[in-house]
């Protein structure tokens, strides 16, 4: 058996991101395994992506359970059933309970479409364009019980520009999205970056704002300049 960190992906939809950090594995620009995806969604395009690489899938739906934390309690038993270093959120649309996060503290990281702490929740793209900002971009955070809202460890920037739509932002984000989630997991399988309470500490300094990809973080999520703790 691999040796590596081992993964265990959430997604919902397409996998893109899945997708994205598994190319890293297999182009060894990050050095885990994935050992399985999990959906909450049978016809997720990231279980059909997996299943096609050989990857373990499994889903399991929230409507098979009475309660929320029934579903939550199946779902934890899945994924510690494959005892995963990392749990990574990559497009899972659900909110997960508060003994459920805290069960996988400073090991669970997700991805969202927007610079944290500004727009948290869904529709990032149409209120980055009402609140008329010119900079989007994409954030990894750790996960804690308050929805998108723990702390964050990388970005992406972009601009906004005059013409665009919820949908070109979209389109422009997603490949940041997929150069910045395999490097920010490479950074956290170096052991350069961990969680502890809720500060983010990287090499034994509490890291003041999130690091930036192309500034401070490189796609093998090498830091690039000390000057971004
Ligand atoms: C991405 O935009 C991600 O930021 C958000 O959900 C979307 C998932 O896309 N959390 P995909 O399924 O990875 O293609």
């Amino acid at each position: 058996m691999s040796e590596y960190p081992r993964l265990v992906i959430m997604a919902s939809g397409r996998g893109s991101n899945f997708q994205a950090i598994q190319d890293a594995i297999e182009q060894r620009r990050l050095a885990a395994t994935t050992c399985a995806v999990i959906s909450d969604r049978a016809n997720a395009g990231a279980l059909e992506l997996a299943t096609e690489q050989g990857i373990d899938t499994l889903c399991i739906e929230p409507r098979h359970f009475a309660h929320r934390t029934d579903f939550e309690r199946a779902l934890m038993t899945a994924i510690n059933g494959f005892s995963p270093n990392w749990v990574v959120l990559a497009g899972f649309m659900r909110v997960l309970g508060a003994d459920f996060v805290r069960h996988y503290h400073g090991r669970m990281i997700n991805i969202h479409p927007s610079l944290l702490p500004r727009h948290r929740g869904l529709h990032t793209h149409r209120r980055v364009l009402e609140a008329g900002e010119d900079e989007h971009g994409a954030s990894v955070h750790f996960v804690t019980p308050a929805l998108d809202a723990g702390p964050v460890i990388a970005q992406v920037q972009m601009p906004v520009a005059q013409h665009d739509t919820p949908d070109t932002l979209a389109d422009r984000l997603l490949p940041l999205e997929h150069r910045l989630y395999p490097a920010t997991l490479a950074l956290l399988i170096n052991h350069r970056v961990e969680l502890r309470d809720e500060d983010i500490c990287i090499d034994d300094h509490t890291l003041a704002t999130p690091l930036r990809l192309g500034r401070d973080l490189d796609d093998h999520g090498r830091l690039v300049e000390p000057g971004g703790r």
